[in-house]
């Protein structure tokens, strides 16, 4: 018996990994935090699964319903919104899961950030503008470590995906402007992947008063920096002609390398390095 945390991205149920889809298709038991998982993809469990939304059980009750199916030999999917390492409440669980000796798996997901960047056609890491990403929330009933305060991250410059801090963002941009400027890009990227999705765009200037207008108090990733708004930035090195790698030496054929169709990939050969 196994528990899969499973991530199922932020809204948009084709944004659920195929892994992740298997799963919730066979587990007899599916915990899901309901607020933020869409229930289309419930619609893929079997018929005879026992569909729970954990939005109104606390963490012993949620391990209460682990350990009986734990019990019962029952495979458990676990459905997190977005990716459950962020922000995905897994520590608490596993922790728990492994002081009772029960197997667990973690299948990621896509995440808001991921997803805003996309909604947004941007790319978070341009050459010469910014190259870090810092995924940060605004202190809220969790309090954030003081070394992590958004002053201090913000004396980086890097691109910042802020989560749960929409209603307080009078504060993020008052702790920002000095160190980005007033002019600085920001998106508030609220609902991604859902039918009521809305993005709205500015700076750091004008920025409070069009989410005020536009009333969006929660599920709300605002995305902050240069990147955001620049189209004066280097291109990469990675399909640079003058650069040469591994996957493309200075000398070359002129047409791209055809690629021999095979069977199915194997989730260990997927990735490849030196290419993007
Ligand atoms: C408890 S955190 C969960 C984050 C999630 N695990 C992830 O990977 O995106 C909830 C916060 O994530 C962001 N968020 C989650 N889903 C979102 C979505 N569909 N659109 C925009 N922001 C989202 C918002 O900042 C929200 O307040």
């Amino acid at each position: 018996m196994t528990v899969y945390f499973i991530g199922a991205g932020p809204g948009d149920p084709e944004l659920l990994t195929l892994k992740g889809l298997k799963l919730i298709q066979r587990c007899p038991l599916i915990l899901y935090a309901g607020s933020l998982v869409p229930e289309e993809i419930l619609a893929e469990a079997r018929d005879d699964a026992e569909v729970l939304d954990t939005a109104s059980l606390n963490l012993d009750e949620i391990i209460a319903h682990i350990e009986r199916a734990h019990a019962n030999g029952q495979d458990v999917a676990r459905v997190h919104s977005g990716d459950p390492s962020i922000y995905g409440a897994i520590g608490e669980q596993i922790r728990r899961l492994e002081a009772l000796g029960i197997d667990y798996q973690v299948v990621p997901g896509v995440t808001s950030t991921s997803a805003s960047a996309a909604a947004l056609g941007r790319e978070l890491t341009l050459s010469g503008i910014s190259q870090t990403v810092i995924m940060t929330r605004y202190a809220g009933k969790t309090p954030m470590p003081e070394r992590e305060n958004l002053v201090s991250l913000a004396q980086h410059g890097a691109t910042l995906a802020i989560h749960l801090g929409v209603t307080r963002l009078h504060k993020i941009v008052d702790d920002l402007v000095p160190f980005y400027g007033a002019d600085c890009p920001v998106a508030v990227c609220y609902r991604v992947g859902w039918p009521d999705e809305q993005h709205i765009t500015g700076t750091l200037s004008d920025i409070v008063a069009q989410v005020r207008a536009a009333k969006i108090t929660r599920t709300a990733l605002i995305l902050v920096g240069h990147v955001l708004g620049s189209a004066d930035f280097r291109d990469s090195y990675l399909y640079d002609a003058e650069q040469a790698h591994v996957y493309r030496p200075k000398f070359k054929t002129d047409a791209p390398r055809k690629v021999k169709r095979a069977a199915p990939a194997t989730p260990s050969s997927t990735t490849r390095q030196g290419d993007a």
